[in-house]
């Protein structure tokens, strides 16, 4: 049987235990920015997508997206560890770009820590390209990897 992860935006609600899954995979050693009243902002926010799977009543993975005039950027994403490798980053990643390329945008852009390999991967499989690196980007402390995907291609959308 084939299980298609049900994604929804999140609601109030969600805001802790997305705030506690950015703590703990993404901003591991650089403190806790992404608090649960600075994601319950972006979840309030009319520019922004939060979105999550559901599953039996846990959040197993969540992704914010901020939408400009012409780019968009992803903020966040995270897979629980128990559920990565099945599909669920990239199927919410497609999710978060469909609204960006629905609206017209351009293309969607994103950092991901230069530590974290396994992240930079993941987004060259989705057909995302490096376009340069930030040094201290993270507090100073760690670089970031700049990566970008342009959802239109020279014959429309790519
Ligand atoms: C990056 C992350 C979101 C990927 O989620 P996921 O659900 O495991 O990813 P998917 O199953 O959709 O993977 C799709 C493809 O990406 C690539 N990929 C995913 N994880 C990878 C890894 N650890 N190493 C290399 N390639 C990887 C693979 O090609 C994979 O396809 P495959 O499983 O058929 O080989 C997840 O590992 C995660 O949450 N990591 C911690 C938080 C983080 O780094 N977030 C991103 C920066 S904000």
């Amino acid at each position: 049987m084939i299980l298609i992860p049900q994604i929804t935006l999140a609601r109030p609600d969600d805001a802790r235990g997305i705030a506690e899954m950015s703590r703990e995979h993404i901003e591991y050693g650089l403190g806790w920015s992404w608090t649960p009243s600075r994601v319950l902002k972006a979840i309030q926010e009319p520019a922004t997508n939060v979105a999550v799977i559901r599953e039996r009543g846990l959040l197993p993975g969540f992704g914010i997206m901020r939408y400009g005039e012409q780019r968009a950027h992803l903020v966040l994403l995270a897979v629980a560890p128990t559920h990565r490798h099945q599909g669920l980053g990239a199927v919410l990643l497609a999710w978060l770009e469909k609204c960006a390329a629905t609206a017209g945008l351009e293309r969607v852009l994103l950092e991901a820590r230069a530590d974290n390999p396994a992240a930079i991967a993941f987004y060259g499989e989705q057909g995302y390209s490096q376009t340069g690196t930030v040094p201290g980007y993270y507090l100073g402390v760690v670089d970031a990897v700049r990566l970008e995907k342009p959802l239109w291609g020279p014959f429309g959308r790519a």
